[in-house]
């Protein structure tokens, strides 16, 4: 099926600080590099006949690659980010406002919630991180905006700090995930609502092989997850590997450079930094 993305070129792409255990300050990153597979990802869902916006990346936001953490979109309506770390903090604000430009109904938040990074839609339903950056406070919040029931998931290991590190939806009624990332009460939580559900290794986990984009038949993953590719193939998806290993200095995948933009007819896409 045909989606929508909200993506942002990493022009000002760095690690120059460390909010997760991924990020070496030290260690060289190759900012060319990242914008060559950032760009090969941008192509590839075109390719495969999705659309996607782009928003401008802003100077000294070198996380602001990372669309996925700008917001929540379900229905038309804009739920904001608001970072836990001050380093990111200003992308909260120019993510909403690139929504508004755009003609949809935003909503600032009042509690921190790191966007898609931890709020998926499955169906009908939001899967919800929280424990390590978004509040329990907005899970609520977003159930209130949205009108959907919000499963609130406990985040256990700091490698996975967002829920979109430890869990793919699949398609409506199918997840992966690594259980090892979650509290013993949210593996149960997961196993009874998915007992069908794609349960990946710790070595698909630690590659952020997780990290993946699926529009309910193609799965876009990162290419070092190897065994989570032919697990999804067994299931009957189709697995699309694409280089991120730049991005994965910063703690990135594929589906971190992603925001998904559902339900909004009327205002046409923008060219905005294309
Ligand atoms: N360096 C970023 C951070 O720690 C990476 C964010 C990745 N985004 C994601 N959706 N998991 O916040």
């Amino acid at each position: 099926m045909s989606r929508r993305y909200l993506m942002c070129r990493p022009t000002h792409f760095a690690v120059d600080y460390t909010i997760n255990p991924w990020m070496d300050p030290t260690a060289p990153v190759d900012v060319e590099r990242a914008v060559a597979q950032w760009t090969t990802l941008y192509e590839l869902y075109l390719s495969l006949g999705h659309t996607v916006d782009l928003i401008d990346p802003v100077p000294g936001l070198p996380d602001m690659v990372f669309a996925a953490n700008g917001a929540t979109v379900v229905d038309g309506k804009v739920y904001g980010a608001q970072f836990r770390h001050p380093e990111r903090a200003d992308e909260g604000p120019a993510y909403l406002s690139w929504f508004a430009r755009n003609g949809f109904d935003v909503h600032a938040a009042k509690n921190v919630n790191e966007g898609e990074g931890d709020l998926l839609l499955a169906g009908e339903v939001i899967l919800a991180g929280t424990g390590l950056r978004t509040e329990h406070a907005a899970h609520l919040e977003a159930q209130e905006l949205f009108g959907r029931p919000v499963i609130s998931l406990q985040l256990v290991d700091p490698r996975y700090y967002h829920l979109d590190t430890a869990l793919t939806v699949l398609s409506h009624d199918n997840i992966a995930y690594y259980p090892g990332a979650f509290s013993p009460g949210s593996q149960e939580v997961l196993r009874r609502l998915y007992p069908d559900a794609v349960v990946a290794t710790a070595e698909d986990a630690a590659v952020l092989g997780l990290n993946a984009v699926s529009d309910g038949d193609r799965v876009v993953l990162p290419s070092a997850a190897t065994a989570l590719a032919g697990a999804l193939a067994s299931k009957g998806f189709q697995p699309v590997p694409v280089d991120v290993s730049e991005l994965h200095k910063a703690g990135g995948g594929p589906k971190c450079c992603t925001l998904e933009v559902r339900g909004m007819t009327g205002p046409e896409r923008s060219e905005e930094g294309a």
